[in-house]
């Protein structure tokens, strides 16, 4: 299987590094060579802190980059792929102006996998002239660290090329979950954006801070929500009566609740600011050794995505 990741920026990268990984020689393209050189030291990057935390020795980290090809010929990116990773702008313009131009160079039954966070497939496809072989495979960021790849078809996507993507996605240890219909926001972002909207609310009603907020979520149910989903949660909680008996026993609480729950269908008027000087605050009060900027705090949370991986049997 031959894969080309089209727009190398950060999740372009995440899948390049991924790929390799497992062993698939991997091309990559991008409209410029700056881009690609950029996308060369992310997944060097990549892999080096995978080393650094002995999931690669340094043969295997060569060979990684070998692996590799870059290109800003769109020709040479896809001619032979199987698999056409699409990470290009989160644009319908552009993703269908890619397309087209994977179309005139890659194979005819090569799948096209778009990586959108929340477009709709229909319209990605709506100008391309094989449309059953465009699907949405939307990944988490970092690519190369989260199992979740999120399946969705269009209206004329064909089945067999979502068993087909279901397959490579599960051959290379990602974990694909296929939507039934089409959904903005597909599953995962639109659970997240849920909490997230209480969030706000509770914010924005003064019940408590930003730090709190995340102190809240990270130490209560985010570490259940690491190992397993709220339903099988809500399963041990009820005890022999399982989830059945939880929703008996505190579901006539929970309805009061959700009456009294977020509703926002905008994000209220200044909430940037606020909760950006929030996270600041947050930021600062962290111990050092958990980090105190993007960068640290990305690798206190790889360093424990690999922990948790390997508990789940996916590293
Ligand atoms: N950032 C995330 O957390 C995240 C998570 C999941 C999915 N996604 C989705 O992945 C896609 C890429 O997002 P990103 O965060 O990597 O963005 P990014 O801006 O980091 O990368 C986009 C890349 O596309 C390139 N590009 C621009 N025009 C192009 C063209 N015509 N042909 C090919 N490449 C072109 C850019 O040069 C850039 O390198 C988007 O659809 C986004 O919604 C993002």
């Amino acid at each position: 299987m031959k894969v080309a990741c089209i727009g190398s920026g950060l999740i372009g990268s995440g899948w390049a590094t991924y790929f390799t990984l497992k062993g698939l020689e991997t091309t990559l393209y991008d409209i410029d060579d700056g881009k690609l050189d950029e996308a060369v030291d992310r997944i060097k990057s990549n892999l080096k802190f995978m080393y650094s935390e002995n999931v690669i020795d340094e043969r295997e980290f060569n060979r990684c980059l070998e692996r590799i090809t870059t290109t800003t010929s769109m020709e040479k990116a896809v001619k032979d792929a199987d698999l056409i990773q699409e990470n290009g702008p989160e644009n319908y313009e552009i993703k269908r102006s890619i397309i087209q131009n994977i179309e005139k160079y890659g194979k005819n039954d090569a799948i096209i996998a778009s990586s959108t966070s929340g477009l709709l497939v229909t319209e990605i496809a709506k100008d391309a002239d094989y449309p059953e072989r465009i699907i949405g495979a939307h990944p988490y960021n970092p690519v190369q660290l989260i199992p979740l790849v999120e399946i969705t078809k269009g209206d004329r996507t064909e089945e067999k090329y979502i068993n087909k993507a279901v397959e490579f996605y599960r051959s290379i240890d990602k974990e694909p979950i296929v939507l039934n219909k089409e959904a903005l926001g597909f599953i995962s972002n639109r659970l997240a954006l849920a909490l997230y909207r209480e969030a706000v609310e509770i914010v924005e009603r003064g019940i408590c801070s930003v730090e709190e907020i995340d102190k809240a979520c990270c130490f209560g149910p985010g570490l259940r929500y690491a190992l397993m989903g709220p339903n099988l949660i809500y399963q041990l909680g009820g005890g022999a009566h399982g989830i059945r008996g939880v929703l008996t026993h505190i579901g006539p609480s929970v309805e009061k609740w959700w009456e009294d729950m977020a509703d926002w269908k905008k994000w209220p008027e200044g909430y940037g600011e606020r909760v950006q000087k929030g996270v600041n605050e947050e930021m600062k009060n962290r111990r050092e050794s958990h980090g105190n900027t993007n960068d640290e705090i990305a690798m206190f949370r790889d360093k424990g995505l690999i922990m948790l991986l390997k508990y789940h049997d996916k590293m």
